[in-house]
């Protein structure tokens, strides 16, 4: 037996220390909140992509009264943008949301949107660095890989199946 240790290194900013070009990006996501449609949870997240040809994406929270045919903000931009810009690279996502009229301290992307975070990255060959924004900082993750370990993708389709061996 041997035990293995997966860890994600996050870079922690004071909101006054935070690189000049992330504001911006930063700013657009809090702004995001603004339009999320969440009259059932009243959780509402925004979301900003950058890509590469400059342009920020938004997106926010889009709820049912059919709870899971609502979708995250996250997935909402990163939507958007694979169909309005499918052939440009998405160099950074921020993500931040508003709780009884507060920005929360918290917000971190769920398993399904890291799932599509991770797509988009196989798909566009790079990583997307993930704006975490709190209050009074932001929590930069380099790329989804580092937010979903063990992670299953794209090119795990095309393995070659497994043993009876090995399925025991
Ligand atoms: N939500 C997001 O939009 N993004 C996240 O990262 C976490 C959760 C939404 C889904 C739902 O509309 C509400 O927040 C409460 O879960």
């Amino acid at each position: 037996m041997k035990e293995m240790k997966i860890e994600t290194p996050v870079l922690q900013y004071a909101l006054s220390e935070l690189p000049e070009g992330y504001r911006p990006l930063v700013q657009a996501a809090i702004h995001a909140t603004d339009q999320a449609y969440a009259p059932y949870s009243h959780f509402q997240v925004g979301a900003a992509l950058l890509l590469e040809n400059d342009r920020i994406v938004t997106g926010s929270n889009q709820e049912n009264a059919a709870y899971p045919s609502g979708l995250c903000a996250e997935r909402v931009a990163l939507f958007h943008a694979g169909h309005q810009y499918p052939d440009t690279t998405v160099l950074a996502i921020a993500i931040a949301a508003v709780y009884q009229g507060k920005q929360t301290d918290r917000i971190s992307p769920c398993g399904a949107c890291r799932q599509v975070l991770l797509e988009t990255e196989e798909r566009q060959r790079k990583p997307i660095k993930i704006l975490f924004c709190n209050r009074d900082s932001v929590w930069i993750v380099e790329g989804a890989t580092a937010l979903l370990p063990l992670c299953f993708g794209s090119t795990d389709l095309s393995a070659p199946a497994a043993t009876e061996e090995t399925n025991g």
